[in-house]
């Protein structure tokens, strides 16, 4: 039996960490794919693969990232075949909450305005409240966001986390559900976006909800572009509702060169760099969820085709 490598990005590396930890592992790099019959596992990112039912032996699809959106959107991925997502504690989630804190931070101690008072030779003492004085909210309070929102609690401030269902947030406070999202809202002065893009939550930041944040608020969008409103977006930055927002992530990436993001004075574009999954930390993960499946067990980061992530 054998392993599809189907990834846009470091299939090479991906190769030599995989054949590194177990030499006897076949693995067919697409479109080199041979005997279809002869797949047992894919492993994918942004896989090229026409047609996944055309293996009639797969009994599993890693897909090696956190976000499987666009995954989900095929229409040729077997109702029995589990779908598994990359958690990978050392390669991505670390990396992950490096950029939540980085952003944080400089957001927290000013750091676009005191960016733009050096560009202008401008000396001021721009003051900043206590870490315990700044409320910071956390959107998506999964893997990546319960890090995120521990580290920044170590630091000091003052964390709120929202899910779907209601779960404890060590040293913070808890939101679930829409019905408590005013109210999260409310209280994030510096708000980050780590949320899955599901049918739930595509465009849920609109005008509506930005208007909930208090007033010049700051947004850190490292999750999925869908789930900001991008005209409502200028439109809360335009009017000084947001203060500042950084985006990881657009709708269209490449973020086109002619979108306002790229030039807007309250906005810090970087391209999709928050958290890059690495192969040398992520392979072993995906042996171990390959041996789980053929053990017969669910590995724990199967993902729920019903909601999306
Ligand atoms: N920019 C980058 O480089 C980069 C890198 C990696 C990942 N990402 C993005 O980050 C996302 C999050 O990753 P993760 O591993 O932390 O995901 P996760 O572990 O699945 O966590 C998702 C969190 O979002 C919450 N959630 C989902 N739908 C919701 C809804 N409708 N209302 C309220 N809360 C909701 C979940 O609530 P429950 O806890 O109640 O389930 C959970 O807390 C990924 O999907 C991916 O898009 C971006």
């Amino acid at each position: 039996m054998a392993i599809l490598l189907d990834t846009d990005a470091e299939a090479d590396a991906w190769r030599t960490a995989l054949a590194g930890l177990d030499p006897t592992l076949e693995i067919r790099s697409w479109p080199e794919v041979g005997d279809p019959r002869e797949i047992e596992f894919a492993l994918v990112w942004r896989p090229r693969t026409p047609d996944f039912a055309a293996f009639p032996l797969l009994r599993g699809i890693f897909n090696l990232g956190a976000g499987v959106e666009r995954l989900l959107k095929r229409r040729d991925l077997p109702e029995s075949v589990p779908i598994i997502r990359l958690v990978d504690p050392v390669g991505l989630t670390g990396p992950m909450t490096e950029y939540v804190l980085w952003q944080v931070l400089r957001l927290h101690r000013r750091g676009p305005e005191l960016e733009a008072m050096q560009r202008e030779k401008r000396w001021d003492e721009l003051t900043y409240p206590l870490a315990r004085d700044r409320r910071v909210g956390i959107l998506g309070q999964g893997v990546l966001g319960s890090d995120a929102a521990a580290r920044l609690i170590a630091l000091d401030f003052d964390v709120a986390g929202w899910s779907r269902r209601p779960k404890p947030l060590p040293g913070g406070r808890n939101f679930a559900g829409e019905a408590e999202l005013p109210a999260f809202l409310a209280r994030s002065e510096i708000l980050v976006v780590l949320l899955p893009l599901t049918a739930d939550t595509a465009g849920l930041h609109d005008a509506r909800r930005f208007a909930l944040l208090p007033r010049g608020a700051g947004i850190v969008n490292a999750a999925r572009g869908g789930i900001i409103v991008d005209a409502d977006l200028l439109a809360a930055l335009d009017s000084g509702q947001i203060g500042h927002a950084t985006l990881d992530v657009f709708h269209e990436e490449p973020l086109p060169a002619g979108h306002p993001f790229w030039t807007h004075p309250q906005v810090t574009v970087t391209p999709h760099v928050a958290s890059l999954t690495h192969a040398e930390t992520a392979a072993p993960i995906v042996l171990a969820g390959i041996a789980a499946l053929r053990a017969g067990r669910q590995p724990a980061d199967t993902v729920d085709r019903k909601t999306g992530y």
